[in-house]
């Protein structure tokens, strides 16, 4: 956060919006559902693709800005395992400035300290992709800073099911199927994100209002943060608008806000259950 401030300019906006945050309430996993690189391309009649491209210089912003504020963890959507509906060449175009990224930014998230963790169904990746994308997260492996999941060839319900099968495939080879008995706590333990945390903010650029199939599971209590700007487009001042939003939210996770608590005492208890009017004796 500190050092955020010190690589802005005092007095601009990025830097007014930075002084505004409250450094103790930073969240600590943010997640992105990059959305609109096709529609900004098509805004300016240029092929898909280089809206593709663009969207790749704004994951590099937005990496740096979030380990400058101090996030525990990234989590971006890169390719979802719909994804592969998509033309032929667009998916490969997109393998090929996945294999750019890894080869361009290595430097940066070695310096940076950021440990990269590729989240989904590797296996079916093209050869040389998933291979590129292991070697950089073996050579980031000891990175602790922040850590960036890119989710690529990935389902939020591939990921339950995966996370299931392993915990019923652990039990068989333990001998212990037929009294395995499933908790919250279990799945989470075996979900593509763990060890880190459910996201506290989860941001969506480009207007729509969907999950689109994304962390299903670890997004039950984040805030949701939907802005129509197009990833391509999408800045370290609008990043910085997303955490000043989300600070401003009161969470809640299913329970009450302080001021709307009742008094424990038994007669506001008797005044609750006469204002229900519903006698059961
Ligand atoms: C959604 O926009 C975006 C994607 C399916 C791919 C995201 C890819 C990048 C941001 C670039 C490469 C990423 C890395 C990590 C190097 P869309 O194509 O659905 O946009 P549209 O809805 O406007 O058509």
């Amino acid at each position: 956060m500190k050092e955020l401030l010190q690589s802005l300019t005092p007095g601009d906006r990025d830097w007014r919006l930075a002084s505004e945050l409250d450094p103790a309430r930073i969240p600590a996993h943010i997640a992105i559902i990059m959305d609109g690189n096709g529609r900004w391309a098509k805004r300016r009649n240029l092929p898909r693709i280089l809206g593709h491209k663009a969207g790749m210089d704004t994951v590099s912003r937005i990496v740096e800005t979030c380990a400058q504020l101090g996030l525990e963890a990234l989590t971006l959507y890169a390719f979802s395992v719909d994804n592969w509906k998509r033309p032929r060449h667009e998916v490969e175009g997109l393998w090929r400035l996945l294999r750019y990224y890894l080869r361009r930014e290595m430097p940066r998230l070695m310096q940076n300290g950021i440990q990269l963790v590729a989240i989904g169904r590797l296996d079916s990746l093209p050869p040389e992709v998933r291979r590129e994308l292991l070697a950089g997260m073996e050579k980031t492996s000891e990175n602790r800073r922040m850590r960036l999941n890119l989710a690529i060839n990935y389902g939020g319900r591939t990921e339950i099911v995966d996370a299931v099968n392993c915990l019923v495939d652990e039990a068989r080879l333990k001998g212990e199927l037929s009294s395995l008995r499933i908790t919250e706590e279990m799945v989470s333990s075996r979900l593509y994100t763990a060890p880190v945390g459910d996201p506290d903010l989860l941001i969506r650029t480009s207007g729509e209002m969907r999950i689109s199939n994304f962390l299903l599971w670890q997004i039950a209590y984040s805030e949701l943060y939907v802005t129509d700007t197009l990833w391509p487009d999408f800045s370290r001042a609008e990043l910085l608008e997303a955490v000043l939003d989300y600070q401003n939210r009161e969470r809640r996770f299913g329970g009450l806000s302080v001021d709307a608590l009742p008094s424990v005492d038994s007669a506001s208890f008797s005044l609750e259950e006469e204002a229900l009017e519903l006698p059961l004796a």
